[in-house]
């Protein structure tokens, strides 16, 4: 077992006083203070449930706290606050325990916990979006994070791969015939060519949506047309993957595709157990806080998005046993969701074990502050995107390391540029919408990857000098504030980590990890490393150690590469 955090550590201690003060079983919260290195707040929310005087409350709680070896001191702030104060003794050893322990104090709250992640979710011979890479970023950092807390996660890449425009883009296959396998950009044209056809041609529009049919029914011919054409998506896809060092494989890609078999059977029992009733000639699911319905099955007695995600839904909960079901996905999505959420409930796919969340995201806009698109209105290509970032990370290495060439100078740019992009985009609270700025996501000062990718590898390149093994920590040396300050930050990891998990809002690692970065930075300024002696010296090179695989680690729980040197 990790030794617990110093914060669940005194809300033992204060739950215990409080029970020796007469107020049993409450479990205090305990907050950083400017004014000590804790403050309880629990004290205050309890005293009005007893009808006691919070003050006084507060000053028998204090009371009741052991100071010694651990507790400095405890005393009454403000309306029935409880400072804390921990003695140095209980700084160092909380140091040497982190130090000790390759999992940083992170513990497995998750393991036994199932969760299928749906993420990313491009769409078949359509150009990838900034939306999807919102997705794929956040899906990824949300994956790597309940991994890393030892859950068992299944990813789950909803590919668009079915549905009524496949008819019209086989059926111009079949037309106009390739000489070769359609390459992803031949197969964009070709969706531009169909979709023309299509609303200007109402014979094409005829045989288009004749050919759906044949899809849907399994006409040999035609999925050979369509399976092509997924394969090379995929196959772009995949490169995009790649590039991004998401994880994310082709094995994890189960498309809307997957579940055509299962549609008729979800409406049938959404229908019979009157779920679903008939409205127009549609199969629709009606709330009560909405008048829009989910459709399940269009009046043409086609399945579309809706009964999808149904079948998803069923399937993931019923084959897979997930616990938590998460989709990140477009916060323009959010009906959808609440739909889906509601009509999988009253059908009981969707016991109340199983929470499902809809981890919604907001735009990415560009400087103009519309949507993100190209000066003609097209998507922006986002391997096009990417490489610009990395492009321009080279600029900014290179800048910073003359000697830096070739191959060498390649892989940190990718590092830097690819670390930028993923940043940006995980500090912004997930909700909100942002601009995509390249030349702000690569400054080297300020709230970017770039900057936590610098401060990593300058604790690397202190501890090169220092060349000394890990340090055991020296007990009984005096602790300088900026040393506190910075054990006291560096204690807080786990509990950041499970505040991502509750909220799966990454920007609190992003966050958490900048004021370690800056925290970091001021002890380096008022407390000499390389330049002190004996046990001082050994105690520096520990904080070192430990805030450098700190941000190691949170980086790649982020999905960002932090290389030693930059
Ligand atoms: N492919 C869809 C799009 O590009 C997103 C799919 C989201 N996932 C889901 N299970 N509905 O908008």
């Amino acid at each position: 077992m990790a030794v617990p955090p110093l914060t669940a550590s005194l809300s033992d201690a204060v739950a215990a006083a409080l029970a020796t003060a007469g107020v049993p079983e409450v479990a205090p919260r305990i907050r950083r203070s400017q004014h000590a290195d804790f403050q309880a707040d629990g004290v205050l929310a309890s005293a009005g449930a007893v009808r006691r005087d919070p003050r006084a409350l507060a000053a028998e709680v204090a009371a009741a706290l052991p100071t010694g070896d651990r507790l400095a001191a405890a005393s009454v702030a403000g309306p029935g606050f409880v400072n804390l104060d921990l003695t140095d003794g209980a700084l160092l050893d909380q140091l040497a325990a982190r130090l000790a322990d390759p999992r940083l104090g992170v513990g497995t709250p998750e393991s036994g916990v199932t969760t299928v992640v749906d993420y990313s979710q491009p769409n078949v011979a359509k150009e990838m979006h900034v939306g999807h890479l919102r997705s794929t970023i956040i899906g990824d950092a949300l994956v790597r994070t309940l991994e890393h807390l030892g859950g068992d996660v299944i990813r789950r890449n909803h590919l668009g791969d079915w549905g009524t425009q496949f008819g019209m883009l086989v059926q111009q296959l079949v037309e106009h015939p390739e000489p070769a396998a359609p390459s992803m950009s031949r197969l964009l044209e070709l969706y531009r060519a169909a979709r023309v056809r299509f609303e200007s041609d109402p014979a094409f529009a005829d045989r288009a949506r004749r050919r759906v049919v044949a899809l849907q029914s399994g006409d040999r011919a035609t999925v050979a047309a369509w399976r092509e054409m997924v394969d090379e998506s995929e196959r772009y896809f995949t490169e995009v993957y790649d590039r991004l060092g998401v994880r994310l494989t082709p094995a994890d890609a189960v498309g809307e595709s997957a579940y055509n078999d299962a549609l008729p059977g979800i409406a049938d029992e959404l229908e019979r157990t009157g779920v679903a009733v008939t409205s127009d000639g549609a199969l629709c699911v009606f709330t009560d806080f909405t008048s829009t319905p989910l459709i399940v099955r269009k009046s043409d007695g086609g399945y579309g998005y809706a009964a999808t995600d149904l079948a998803a839904l069923r399937q993931r909960v019923g084959e897979l046993h997930a616990d938590r079901l998460l989709y990140v996905v477009d916060a323009r999505q959010s009906l959808h969701f609440r739909l889906l959420f509601a009509a999988a409930t009253r059908a009981g796919w969707l016991p109340a074990t199983v929470s499902a969340t809809h981890v919604a995201f907001g735009t990415v806009l560009g400087n103009d502050g519309r949507p993100f698109q190209t000066r003609s209105g097209d998507t922006v290509r986002l391997i096009d995107l990417l490489t610009d970032a990395v492009d321009r990370a080279r600029t900014v290495v290179a800048a910073k390391n003359p000697d830096l060439t070739g191959a060498a100078l390649d892989e940190r740019a990718r590092a830097v540029g690819i670390g930028a992009v993923k940043y940006a985009d995980l500090a912004t609270g997930r909700t909100r919408d942002y601009v995509y700025d390249p030349d702000r996501m690569l400054a080297l000062t300020g709230d970017t990857g770039v900057y936590l990718q610098y401060a990593h590898a300058r604790i690397r390149s202190i501890l090169a000098r220092a060349g000394s093994a890990r340090p055991q920590v020296a007990p009984g040396v005096p602790v300088h504030p900026a040393e506190r300050a910075l054990i006291l930050d560096l204690d807080a990891f786990a509990e950041t980590l499970a505040d991502v998990v509750a909220t799966y809002e990454p920007h609190r690692l992003c966050a958490y990890l900048h004021r370690l970065a800056q925290t970091f930075t001021t002890f380096y300024d008022q407390c000499p490393v390389l330049r002190a002696e004996g046990p001082t010296r050994t105690n520096r090179l520990a904080l070192c150690h430990l805030t450098g695989d700190t941000l190691h680690t949170g980086l790649s729980l982020l999905g960002i590469e932090a290389p030693d040197q930059l």
